[in-house]
């Protein structure tokens, strides 16, 4: 079944169906063998996986520490789901969150220095989940052009005022900040090492605006968390600027 025939059950109006069934180019792109999505991965996450019975580089993985593979951390894993089950059983707001929880939002509030942690299931529902929270019509967002689109989507569902400096350039995130309403919260967002490009943000001069400005820093340290700074604590330690971003 292709992907027209899968939305075909599933659409009803007229109009969206019309759109949808039009929408080829995805088939296009697989029928020529460049389609890079859904890739069915047969093995274990590693450096090498099994793709079509086949053993393959994998140049494309988040578990640049090997952690997904550590058996320390399966073991920790298989007695989390022996003890615990396999869910929580509800959302960390009602019935869901569980002493584990506690415990390793207060490992790793400590590991990076800050008071407190919450964790959540996806690095794309942080972005989305605080930054609207933090942020209101009246507020200021202020985003390196090349942040990740989660970063965007939260800005989106905040309704702040948004606007994006040229990547890593402190004269244009300062023109930014001065046309800001001194009397108004603003948020700067970074990331610590940038996703696409694996560049290293220019926190310490971010901060140092900041202060100028009366801003707040967020740093996305998604790439940069057991990377950068002593043991890996991320790209604050890297910077020497810790007390700063929230
Ligand atoms: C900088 C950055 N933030 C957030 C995310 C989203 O993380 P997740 O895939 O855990 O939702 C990514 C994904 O790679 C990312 O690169």
């Amino acid at each position: 079944m292709d992907v027209s025939q899968q939305l075909n059950s599933v659409c009803t109006s007229g109009l969206l169906h019309k759109k949808v069934s039009g929408y080829t180019k995805p088939e296009e792109i697989k029928r020529r063998g460049l389609y890079p999505y859904f890739r069915v991965i047969e093995s274990d996450q590693d450096t090498e996986v099994i793709i079509n019975n086949k053993k393959v580089l994998m140049f494309g993985s988040n578990s640049y520490l090997g952690l997904t593979n550590h058996p320390e951390i399966k073991k920790a894993s298989i007695n989390a789901i022996n003890k615990y089950g396999c869910g929580c059983a509800g959302s960390r707001f009602l019935n869901g969150t569980l002493d584990i929880h506690l415990e390793l939002e207060e490992q790793l509030a400590d590991f990076v220095g800050k008071e407190a942690a919450l964790v959540f299931s996806t690095g794309f529902q942080v972005n989305f989940g605080v930054i609207p929270a933090l942020l209101g019509r009246s507020d200021y967002l202020i985003l390196d052009e090349l942040n990740h689109a989660s970063i965007i989507e939260g800005s989106r569902l905040s309704f702040a005022k948004t606007y994006k400096y040229k990547h890593n350039d402190m004269p244009s995130l300062e023109k930014i900040l001065q046309s800001c309403d001194a009397t108004k919260i603003k948020l700067i967002v970074t990331e610590g090492i940038f996703s696409m490009d694996g560049d290293i943000t220019k926190l310490d001069e971010i901060v140092a605006l900041a202060d100028k400005y009366d801003a707040a820093v967020m740093v996305d340290d998604a790439h940069a968390l057991g990377v950068l700074g002593d043991y890996g604590k991320g790209s604050p330690n890297h910077f020497n600027v810790t007390k700063k971003p929230i």
